[in-house]
């Protein structure tokens, strides 16, 4: 099923089948050989640097035998064995993403429509069901936040729910933080407004990517939480005006944070941050903590704030949120590199007493990938 063809250089290679071709260059496949003398057997890890690999490096024979292509490179003599499938699924031979703000295959944007079914999970089930666990971190990597019910109601539980995939970031506001409100409604200003849906810390560098809050106590009226998709937020921006996109994407802005003695984090970054291929990776967003804004060409300013106040309009429009209750025991999670979270203002009197911390998504992403593997190899 497998055919392939050196060209007469000998520098690239195109395999075919009967429904798809790609071409790999000499040094490509030399490089990602995984011989024992290039990987580790143990680890996977590469044993050798790029110097070690001659830069006239070309293939001399190329042979497929069922699913296993072997190739000789030459000056080396050496022949290594690659399998066609592992070829096929890391080929690169493709047409490049030409739109700015391209998101990956995994994601899906959403809007106040997700309200019906927010990604959600017993706190219980996933602690002792690996697939209910998988199935949960996996709404998070797709939709950018998850709910858990049925948690404990004691102090620092929320330790335990980054347990379930990963470690707490500590800050200089602790390895967690206490957000106690007591409503009262001669003083209701200072204790019990609502927020602007924002990501946290956009001040720090790297700014923590994952926050989860945890409820103890709730007895006032309101005081809903709610998240908002910033890629969502980001593709409407693009579609209205792309310009706008582009001068938030290609600037960046400052934030900035001296709220306590002793700390003075600034970190500069644009609103929406895109990888150099035009990927969408990240939104901040927080107007609190938006520094003097000095790294946007002067002829673009206007045109900076007008995109910067419309965002914040899309951020705030009713159909762009999905609010739900936290009760005791019950907690949150969100991607903060994607989406943004607020707090409702309070109509009654009472308390709420919930629990913050920050862990990192990377090892969000790690634990779900190790489930998947581990899922796959015990279904095979
Ligand atoms: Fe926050």
């Amino acid at each position: 099923m497998y055919a392939a063809e050196l060209s007469s250089d000998g520098r690239q290679i195109e395999i075919r089948t009967p429904d798809a071709r790609a071409r790999f260059h000499a040094i490509w496949l030399r490089d990602n050989a995984s011989d024992a003398e290039t990987r580790s057997a143990g680890n996977g890890q590469r044993l050798i640097t790029l110097d070690q690999i001659p830069e006239a490096i070309a293939m001399s024979a190329a042979v497929v035998d069922g699913e296993t292509l072997q190739v000789t490179f030459q000056p080396e003599g050496k022949s290594v064995d690659y399998s066609l499938a592992w070829l096929m699924e890391h080929a690169y031979d493709r047409e490049t993403q030409a739109e700015r703000g391209w998101l990956r295959s995994e994601l899906e944007t959403w809007d106040s429509r997700l309200m019906a079914a927010v990604p959600e999970a017993d706190f219980e089930d996933a602690k002792s069901d690996p697939q209910i666990l998988q199935d949960w971190l996996g709404k998070i990597e797709r939709f950018g936040f998850g709910k858990l019910t049925g948690g404990p109601v004691e102090d620092q539980a929320l330790m335990q729910v980054v347990d379930l995939f990963g470690y707490v970031r500590e800050t200089n506001y602790g390895r967690h933080f206490e957000v106690r409100t007591e409503v009262n409604p001669t003083n209701l200003a200072y204790t019990a407004l609502g927020l602007q849906a924002h990501t946290d810390n956009p001040y720090r560098d790297p700014a923590p990517t994952i926050q989860v809050l945890y409820c103890l106590e709730s007895s006032a009226a309101g005081g809903e939480n709610m998240v908002v998709d910033g890629f969502k937020v980001a593709q409407r921006l693009r579609a209205e005006n792309p310009d706008w996109f582009t001068v938030l994407s290609e600037h960046c802005a400052r934030f900035e944070y001296a709220g306590d003695a002793g700390v003075r984090l600034t970190s500069r970054r644009p609103l929406i941050e895109l990888a150099p291929d035009g990927e969408l990776i990240a939104v901040r967003f927080n107007s609190r903590s938006v520094a003097a804004l000095t790294d946007v060409p002067f002829d673009k300013m206007e045109l900076y704030y007008a995109a910067y106040r419309r965002m914040s309009q899309i951020i705030d429009e009713p159909e762009m949120e999905v609010s739900f209750r936290l009760n005791p025991g019950e907690s949150f999670l969100v991607d903060n590199t994607r989406v943004l979270h607020a707090r409702k203002a309070y109509s009654g009197t009472g308390t709420r007493w919930l629990q913050g911390c920050y862990a990192d998504k990377d090892g969000l992403l790690s634990t779900l990938a190790a489930l998947r593997a581990r899922a796959v190899e015990a279904a095979a």
